[in-house]
């Protein structure tokens, strides 16, 4: 923290000294705690000017496009570490070393079954359920079986719950797809990779054995990394929001779920590949382009635009170096959607519009098509951003409930009626 100060002076009013903290990196913050004493509130809708908490976990330069965790460029991990040497980072503070790695692996692949009455929870869902409307309960519901890891006071317990969800989130997914297809559930198998054995349970079946392939196996993991994480989000807002509650982790995982869903948040990647298909040819490009500089139109290019981006997202960059690395190796080099898809990305970036308003492709604007390739029904697409997500949200509810907190609760600048009567009697 530093000595640094802001006055606010306000017509009529003494002058009101704020503290100025700064960070290790990013934009100083005004302290803003004492004005509820001077009778003022901030207002601040969508949160566009307000930092809610201190973290250490990850940095996002918006203008440079640069994303580090614990430090480390997004690019190097996503290329030179794999998906649970950055879960063990963003829960631990630091790469594992190999022994650390070897008992962490052990320790993930040892918690990735469920319960085996979870798979009557699922009997309760429609067959045509989205997908996300299942993970939400099912996610939720771990908090039903898992009583031994429910004390937020006790380290031990915050700790397994971490592992719990780390490890069983790609059981969960995996079983929500089979049951949408009418499929028996594939167990998970202890002696795949992480990305491997998420590809298994979904592709295997018992009249057919899924022969993981290992180019595969690592892009799934690469594409976890890239989505491992994310600062203050709005489903990590989430998250820390119920868990200041004193909510279980299980709930405000759920929590975190049910926000990511949205189509402008994790959402973004079923509606991407949606735009793409309905767009359907390359000389369809130019109206859609139009449509969402429309602004009576409520169109906007999914895949497009981020809160604090005004660059291009360094996730989608490796994103799309891995879906080439895909294509390529299924063979589908020249698929009409990813034609269109660097068709409309090149014709954005030269417009004007997006220009000025600083709009390039975000992390969700290629993923879709690595899925589609992999033969992921559209709607799993943000139900793989949610398992890639959970180290990240469980490494900032851990962050805040193992220091000093208090319940989030905002206040509001009120524009109702002032106090009136019931009329008569
Ligand atoms: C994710 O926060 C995170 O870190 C999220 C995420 C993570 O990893 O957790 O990065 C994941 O959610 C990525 C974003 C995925 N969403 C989409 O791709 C949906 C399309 N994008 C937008 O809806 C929008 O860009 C947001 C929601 C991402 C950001 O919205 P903001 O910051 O509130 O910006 P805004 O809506 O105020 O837009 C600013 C201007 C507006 O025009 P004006 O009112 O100033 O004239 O830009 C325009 C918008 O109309 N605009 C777009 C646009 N995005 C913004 N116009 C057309 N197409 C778009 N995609």
């Amino acid at each position: 923290m530093t000595d640094k100060t802001a006055k606010l002076v306000i017509e009529g009013r003494d002058p009101i000294e704020l503290p100025v903290h700064s960070g290790t990196m990013g934009p100083d913050v005004v302290d803003v705690r004492s004005l509820t004493a001077n009778g003022l509130f901030t207002y601040d809708p969508g949160f566009v000017s307000t930092a809610s908490c201190e973290s250490e976990i990850t940095y996002i330069d918006g203008d440079q496009g640069v994303l580090l965790h614990r430090g480390y460029p997004i690019d190097q991990l996503a290329n030179k570490a794999d998906y649970l040497d950055v879960c063990y980072l963003l829960l631990y503070g630091d790469l594992p070393s190999a022994d650390q790695k070897k008992e962490f692996q052990h320790v993930i692949s040892h918690h990735t079954m469920v319960h085996e009455q979870m798979r009557q929870f699922f009997q309760g869902f429609r067959r045509d359920s989205h997908p996300m409307a299942i993970m939400v309960g099912v996610v939720g519901a771990l908090s039903a079986f898992y009583h031994d890891s429910l004390d937020i006071t006790n380290e031990r317990h915050r700790e397994v719950a971490a592992h719990r969800l780390i490890s069983k989130m790609p059981t969960l997914a995996a079983m929500t797809y089979k049951y949408s297809i009418g499929q028996p559930f594939v167990y998970p198998r202890n002696d795949l990779s992480y990305g491997g054995n998420f590809l298994h349970m979904m592709f295997s079946s018992p009249a057919q054995e899924y022969q993981v392939s290992p180019t595969l196996a690592r892009a799934m993991d690469k594409i976890f990394t890239l989505h491992a994480d994310h600062e203050q989000n709005a489903s990590t807002s989430t998250v820390r929001l119920a868990g200041s509650s004193g909510a279980n982790p299980f709930a405000c995982i759920a929590a975190g779920i049910a926000a990511l869903w949205g189509p402008a948040h994790g959402g973004a990647n079923e509606a991407v590949l949606t735009m793409l298909e309905e767009i359907g040819d390359e000389s369809r490009i130019e109206e859609f382009i139009a449509r969402a500089k429309d602004k009576d139109d409520p169109f906007r290019l999914m895949g497009f635009g981020h809160r604090v981006y005004k660059n291009y997202d360094p996730r989608a960059k490796v994103m799309k170096e891995t879906c080439d690395e895909v294509l390529s190796e299924l063979g589908v080099g020249n698929d009409p959607l990813l034609k269109i898809a660097m068709r409309l990305e090149k014709i954005a970036l030269e417009d004007e519009y997006f220009i000025e308003k600083k709009l390039y492709p975000n992390v969700d604007f290629y993923s879709g098509i690595i899925f589609k390739a992999l033969g992921i029904p559209t709607d799993m697409f943000t139900v793989l951003f949610a398992v890639g997500r959970t180290p990240g949200w469980i490494a900032h509810w851990k962050e805040m409930i193992s220091g000093a907190y208090r319940i989030g609760r905002p206040r509001q600048l009120y524009k109702g009626h002032t106090q009136r009567d019931v009329p008569g009697k």
